[in-house]
């Protein structure tokens, strides 16, 4: 049973969806064993840096009559340096030529963080734009062009807090349809998550296994780890499945979309199945004794010396 979710505008995105992210060379034959596992939601971005891969593996999928376009739910972001008005539909057009399709299901702002147009990852103060130089809502107003251009069906943020949705909203034509945010069981994000669910937001859990194959500057010495914790590969016993699946099956309780990253045929389906799990009361009491409010995506990058970004104003907390 594939579960959906309802997004405002009452378009359905398939809940359990998959990760590309660091799925580097293997991107395409994991696109290839993902659809043909039944996966219907793919998520991209253009700073993953392997959506052509994802496309080829979209556009043989298609040829080899395994699904149709309508039947595949694709997502892609707009990276920081291009949240100006004028390079908003540009930058979709581009992730749209590199996916090799019309239009995406949904296109996300990836963060709240606006970069000068050459730069990639900032390294110092000068490469970010000031907070004045982008207003979030001039690059809102172009995504909503880019729906009525048929570019994008749907489209929502990534990384907003209840505080940056709100101001979003007081000034857009279009409500977000989906915000997509780190969430898993050290990192649950429960007010978060009422509000979304209050104003017909999906939330969509980032990194929902804790990420582990990670950059290693985005690592840091000591950091908990998900699978391994004693209560969820107790659950996984209890329950014949394994900790991954304890993990996706929470995500899908709760009502937020989950996009696990694998790039190993065996894992994709394993996750895949996890639709079948069904968690009692009980477990998902247990894990929502778990919450620390741990982000392994620190954001620490966008707050470098000199930068107008700092943790509190980036994440609206502390
Ligand atoms: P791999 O791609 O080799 O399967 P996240 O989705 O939180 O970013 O986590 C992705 C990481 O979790 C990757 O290292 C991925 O490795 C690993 N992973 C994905 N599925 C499973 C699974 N079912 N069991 C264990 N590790 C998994």
């Amino acid at each position: 049973m594939k579960k959906t979710l309802t997004l405002h505008n009452g378009d359905k995105i398939p809940a359990l969806g998959l990760g590309t992210w660091k799925s580097d060379d293997k991107t395409y034959p994991a696109i290839r064993s993902a659809i043909q596992i039944g996966y219907r939601h793919i998520d991209c971005a253009l700073r993953y840096e392997n959506e052509e891969e994802v496309g080829r593996g979209i556009k043989d999928a298609i040829t080899a009559g395994e699904v149709s376009r309508d039947e595949i739910w694709v997502t892609s972001k707009l990276w920081n340096n291009a949240h100006q008005r004028k390079h908003v539909r540009p930058a979709l057009e581009l992730s749209l030529k590199n996916l090799g399709v019309d239009f995406l299901d949904l296109y996300l702002i990836h963060w709240p963080v606006a970069l000068r147009p050459e730069v990639i990852f900032p390294d110092k103060g000068e490469d970010f734009l000031a907070l004045d130089e982008a207003p979030i809502i001039e690059t809102w107003q172009a995504m909503e062009d880019c729906v009525s251009a048929g570019l994008c069906r749907n489209i929502g943020v990534s990384n907003f807090s209840i505080q940056k949705i709100e101001a979003l909203q007081a000034h857009a034509a279009i409500k977000p349809s989906v915000n997509q945010v780190e969430l898993h069981p050290f990192l649950q994000q429960n007010d978060l998550l009422k509000y979304c669910i209050d104003n017909a937001i999906v939330l969509t859990g980032y990194s929902p296994l804790g990420s582990m194959d990670r950059p290693e500057r985005l690592h840091l010495d000591g950091e908990p780890t998900l699978l391994d914790h004693p209560d969820i590969v107790q659950m996984a016993g209890d329950h014949r499945c394994t900790p991954a699946q304890v993990l996706i099956s929470w995500a899908l309780q709760r009502r937020t979309s989950v996009i696990p990253k694998s790039s190993n045929p065996q894992r994709l389906k394993e996750n895949f199945e996890a639709q079948e799990i069904h968690l009692a009361d009980s477990d998902m009491e247990r894990i929502g004794k778990m919450d620390r409010h741990y982000r392994y995506i620190h954001g620490t990058f966008w707050t470098i010396e000199g930068s107008p970004y700092t943790i509190e104003n980036l994440w609206d907390e502390g």
